[in-house]
C-alpha cells in the first residue's frame, strides 16, 4: 500500500513566525539575483541567444530572471527525448514511479516550500495566503492523492475467470507522447498536469504559460531532484502556435492535458480534429477551461456571510482564479444588508505587491488583462442601468493594478454578466424574492461556461431546488460556501459545458485518461 493521502496543513505566516521569516528570507534572495531559465529537455539545460524577461506583476520594471525562448526545434528535440525516454519509463514498476512522486511531494512540503512560494508570489502576483493553498498545499495534495488514486487504478479487482481461463486487464500508457499545456494561475495546475500523465507510466512535453515560467522553472528542478529520469517530462518555453504546429502533426502525439481559456481550448480541438488522420492513435483530449462562476444568495440568507463569501469568491488572487466568483445574484430584502458589509470589508483592503504581506489584493497579470479589465470598467462608467458601488480605478504605473470593483446592474445579460473577465471586477444583480425560480433560469441561461457555482441560503427547499435547477450549470458546486477552494481528495474540480471535458483534476477519472486498458484472455 502506498502511504495514505493526507491534506497538506496550510501554514499561517502570522507575524513572529518561524515560516514567515523563512518565507520573506525567500522573497528577498529571488529579488535580489538576475537568474537564466533554461529550458529542459532529455535532462539537458537548454539555452538559447533569444530572451523574455520576467517582472513581478506588481513590480513591472523589477527584473527577476530571463529565460532562454526556444522554437519549433525545440519542440521536436523535446519530444524526440521523451519518446526516447518512453520504453524504459513505462516499464518501470508503477511503486517506483509514484516514490518519485510522492519525494517530490515531500521535498516541496519540506526544503522547497519557501522558495516556490515566493516564485509564485513574484512571478505570479500572489499574496502569501493563496501562493500557500496553491503551490504549497493544493501540488502537494495533487501529487499525494494522485499515487494513491495510481495505485488503486493498479491494483483493481480484475475481471471475472469462468474455470478454464484467466482474464486480465492491463492498464498500458498511452502510445506516444502527451502534451501538458499550463496556465498562468495555479502553480499546482502547472504541476499536476504534466506529473498525473507521468505517474501513469507516460512521457511529456510541458509548455507552460510565459507568465509562469518563474515557478515552473523551481518545479522541474523539484522534480528532477525527486529522482525523475531525463526526458520523462520535457519543459520548453516557445510560443503556443509554434508548439501547436509541431505537436499536433507529430503522428506519436497521444494526448493533451490541457487547462487554459476555452477559445484556445476549442482552436486546439479544431487543429486535432483536422489533422486526426496523421496520429497513431486517437488522442486523449483533456482541458478545463473558462468560467463565469455565479453566487445565488436567497432571501433566507445571513448577510455577514453571504458577504464575506462574495468577497472571498470575487477578490481573491484578484479574481483570476478559474472558479472565482463574477456574478452574483442577491434577493432583494437582503441586499442592504450585504451591500452595507461588503463595503465595510472593501474598504479595509489594501492594494500593493506582494512582499508587504498586508495587501490582499495584488496585481493581475500582465498588460494585456490590465487592458481587458480597464476597458469592462471604462464601459461600465458610461453604460445605462449600470452603477459602480466600489473599486472603478485602475493603475499600471509601477504594477498592473486594479481596484476590487462592485458593478450593480438592472440587466442580468449585462456583457460583464456574460463574459469572462477574469480579474477583480464583480457584477451584481439583485432579484426580486419572488422571482427566486425565474432567477435559476437566468443563471443556468446566461454564460456558455459551466464550472462552480453557490447557493447560499436557510430555507432548504430554495437550497434543495437550486441543487436540483443548476445541475448542469456548475461542475462544481456549493452550498453554504463561497463557489472556490477546492481541495484535492475532498472536492474533485472540474467543469462541464464551455468550461472544460470535466475530467475532474486530482482524481481516478482523470487518471484513467492516461492509460488505454488491453484485456487478455488466457485460455488454459
Ligand atoms: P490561456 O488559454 O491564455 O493559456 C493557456 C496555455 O495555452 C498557455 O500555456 C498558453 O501559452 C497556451 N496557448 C495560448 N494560445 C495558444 C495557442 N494558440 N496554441 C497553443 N497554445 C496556446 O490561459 P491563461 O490565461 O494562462 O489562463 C487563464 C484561463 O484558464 C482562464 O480562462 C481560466 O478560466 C482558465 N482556467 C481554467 C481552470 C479550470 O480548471 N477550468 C483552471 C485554471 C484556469
Ligand atoms: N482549487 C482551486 C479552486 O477551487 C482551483 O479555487
Amino acid at each position: 500500500n502506498v502511504p495514505a493521502p493526507v491534506n497538506e496543513t496550510i501554514l499561517g505566516y502570522a507575524p513572529g513566525s518561524k515560516e514567515r521569516e523563512l518565507l520573506k528570507e525567500a522573497l528577498a534572495d529571488s529579488r535580489s539575483k538576475v537568474i537564466d531559465i533554461p529550458m529542459y529537455i532529455g535532462g539537458e539545460e537548454v539555452y538559447t541567444e533569444q530572451k523574455g524577461k520576467i517582472t513581478p506583476p506588481h513590480d513591472h520594471q523589477h527584473l527577476l530572471a530571463n529565460y532562454s525562448k526556444g522554437n519549433k526545434n525545440h519542440v521536436s528535440m523535446a519530444i524526440d527525448a521523451a519518446l526516447a525516454a518512453k520504453a524504459d519509463w513505462e516499464n518501470l514498476a508503477w511503486e517506483h514511479r509514484a516514490a518519485i512522486f510522492l519525494k517530490a511531494a515531500d521535498l516541496i512540503a519540506g526544503p522547497y516550500r519557501y522558495k516556490l512560494n515566493a516564485a509564485t508570489m513574484l512571478g505570479q502576483s500572489k499574496n502569501a495566503y493563496q501562493a500557500e493553498i496553491d503551490s504549497a498545499c493544493e501540488l502537494i495534495d495533487f501529487l499525494r492523492f494522485n499515487v494513491e488514486y495510481m495505485s488503486q487504478i493498479y491494483k483493481q479487482q480484475p475481471p471475472v475467470s469462468p474455470r478454464g481461463s484467466w482474464n486480465r486487464l492491463e492498464q498500458r500508457p498511452l502510445e506516444g507522447f502527451v502534451f501538458a499545456l499550463t496556465p498562468f494561475n495555479f502553480t499546482a495546475i502547472a504541476g499536476n498536469l504534466p506529473t498525473s500523465a507521468a505517474m501513469m507510466g507516460n512521457v511529456v512535453v510541458w509548455k507552460p504559460a510565459n507568465t509562469q515560467i518563474f515557478a515552473a522553472n523551481v518545479l522541474m528542478q523539484i522534480f528532477r531532484e525527486a529522482g525523475l529520469p531525463d526526458g520523462v517530462i520535457n519543459l520548453v518555453y516557445v510560443s503556443g502556435p509554434d508548439a501547436g504546429d509541431v505537436i499536433f502533426s507529430h503522428p506519436d502525439f497521444a494526448g493533451i492535458h490541457f487547462t487554459g481559456s476555452t477559445g484556445v481550448f476549442q482552436d486546439i480541438w479544431k487543429t486535432i480534429g483536422n489533422n486526426i488522420h496523421k496520429f497513431k492513435t486517437y488522442p486523449r483530449i483533456v482541458g478545463e477551461t473558462g468560467g463565469k462562476d455565479f453566487i445565488l444568495i436567497h432571501g433566507s440568507a445571513n448577510p455577514e456571510v453571504s458577504s464575506t463569501a462574495i468577497i472571498r469568491g470575487a477578490f481573491e488572487y484578484q479574481g483570476q482564479k478559474c472558479s472565482a466568483a463574477s456574478r452574483v445574484y442577491i434577493a432583494k430584502s437582503v441586499w442592504p444588508e450585504i451591500k452595507k458589509f461588503m463595503l465595510r470589508d472593501l474598504a479595509t483592503f489594501k492594494m500593493g505587491g506582494t512582499e508587504d504581506f498586508s495587501n490582499f489584493i495584488n496585481a493581475v497579470i500582465d498588460e494585456k488583462s490590465f487592458n481587458s479589465l480597464a476597458k469592462y470598467i471604462d464601459a461600465a462608467k458610461t453604460d445605462k442601468g449600470v452603477e459602480i458601488i466600489a473599486g472603478g480605478n485602475y493603475d499600471n504605473s509601477k504594477g498592473y493594478f486594479i481596484e476590487p470593483t462592485v458593478l450593480v446592474v438592472d440587466d442580468p445579460k449585462y456583457t460583464t454578466m456574460c463574459e469572462e473577465l477574469f480579474g477583480p471586477v464583480l457584477t451584481v444583480f439583485v432579484y426580486d424574492d419572488k422571482d427566486f425560480d425565474k432567477t435559476l433560469n437566468i443563471i443556468d441561461s446566461t454564460s456558455i461556461y459551466a464550472l462552480t457555482g453557490a447557493v447560499i441560503g436557510q430555507d432548504r427547499y430554495a437550497l434543495e431546488k437550486a441543487t436540483h435547477r443548476l445541475r448542469n450549470a456548475a461542475g462544481n458546486f456549493y452550498i453554504n460556501d463561497k463557489c472556490t477552494g477546492a481541495v484535492v481528495g475532498q472536492q474533485p474540480f472540474g467543469g462541464a459545458r464551455g468550461s472544460g471535458t470535466n475530467d475532474k483534476a486530482g482524481s481516478m477519472i482523470n487518471l484513467l485518461r492516461w492509460v488505454s486498458p488491453r484485456t487478455i484472455k488466457e485460455t488454459f
